[in-house]
C-alpha cells in the first residue's frame, strides 16, 4: 500500500478548500485499492473537511493534519491536542516538518513529544527529516513510538523549489536511516509532481505532495502518475 499526502501547509480559505473537495469527490475516481490518499487541510478547515465528508457520504479521501500540540490536553493556548480532534475521523499526522522545526523553533524532543500523543490518540505520525543531521532528528522518538511513525526523508532545498531529491540520494539516505532506529515505513517528500511521483513510489511506501496539490486537475493527474 503506498500513502500520498496532500499538505496544503497554510493555503485555502474554506470556501477555496469546498471547491476543490467538490471537484476531487467529481473527477478523481480513483482506480488503485492500493494508493491511501490523505488530505492534511490546515487546522481550522479540519472539522470542516470532516463534515464534508460525512455529509457527501465521501470515502475518497483520508484525513491528516500538519501539527499536534506536544502536551496533552490542558492550559496551552493556541496549540491543538487530541482531544480537540477527538470525534474527528483524522487517521494521520505530520509532525516536525522542517518549515517547523525552521519558523516555529521545534526541538527533536517536542517532535517526539508530539509523536507520543499521536500514537496515544491512534493516529500515524508522519515525520519528516531535513538532509542536515538526519536521524538526530528522529532518535529523540523512543522505539515503541518510533515503530508506528512513517519517516518522511524531505530535503529543505527540494521543497517548492522544483528541484527535486535524485531517486539514487532518496534511496542512499533510506538506508542509512535504516540503520538507526525502525520505523514502518519510508516516504518522500519535495517537489513531487505528476512527472516525478511514479519513480519515488518505487523505492518509498509514498509520498508528501505540497504545491502539486493545491490545484484539484494538477493534484488527480498525480495521482492518475501514481497510480
Ligand atoms: P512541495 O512541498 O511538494 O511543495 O515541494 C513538500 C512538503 O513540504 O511537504
Amino acid at each position: 500500500m503506498k500513502v500520498i499526502i496532500a499538505n496544503w501547509k497554510s493555503h485555502k480559505s474554506w470556501a477555496e478548500a469546498q471547491t476543490w473537495l467538490e471537484e476531487f469527490a467529481e473527477k478523481s475516481a480513483l482506480t488503485s485499492k492500493d494508493l491511501t490518499v490523505v488530505l492534511a487541510p490546515p487546522m481550522p478547515l479540519v472539522a470542516a473537511v470532516a463534515e464534508w465528508m460525512k455529509w457527501k457520504k465521501f470515502e475518497g479521501l483520508q484525513l491528516g493534519v500538519q501539527d499536534l500540540s506536544p502536551f496533552p490536553p490542558g492550559s496551552y493556548t493556541g496549540a491543538t491536542s487530541i482531544q480537540n480532534l477527538e470525534g474527528l475521523p483524522v487517521k494521520w499526522a505530520i509532525l516536525g516538518h522542517s518549515e517547523r522545526r525552521r519558523y516555529f523553533h521545534e526541538t527533536h524532543q517536542q517532535v517526539a513529544n508530539k509523536v507520543e500523543q499521536a500514537v496515544t490518540a491512534g493516529i500515524t505520525p508522519v515525520v519528516c527529516v531535513d538532509k542536515e543531521d538526519i536521524t538526530s532528528q528522529f532518535v529523540a522518538i523512543e522505539p515503541q513510538f518510533l515503530s508506528k511513525c512513517l519517516v518522511a526523508y524531505e530535503p529543505a532545498a527540494a521543497i517548492g523549489s522544483g528541484n527535486e531529491e535524485p531517486v539514487a540520494e532518496v534511496t542512499n539516505v533510506i538506508e542509512k536511516m535504516q540503520q538507526t532506529g525502525k520505523p514502518r515505513a519510508f516516504m518522500y517528500g519535495g517537489s513531487v509532481s505528476a512527472g516525478t511521483v511514479a519513480k519515488y513510489l518505487e523505492v518509498t511506501s509514498g509520498v508528501i505532495v505540497a504545491t502539486h496539490s493545491l490545484d484539484v486537475d494538477d493534484f488527480i493527474n498525480l495521482l492518475q502518475a501514481a497510480d
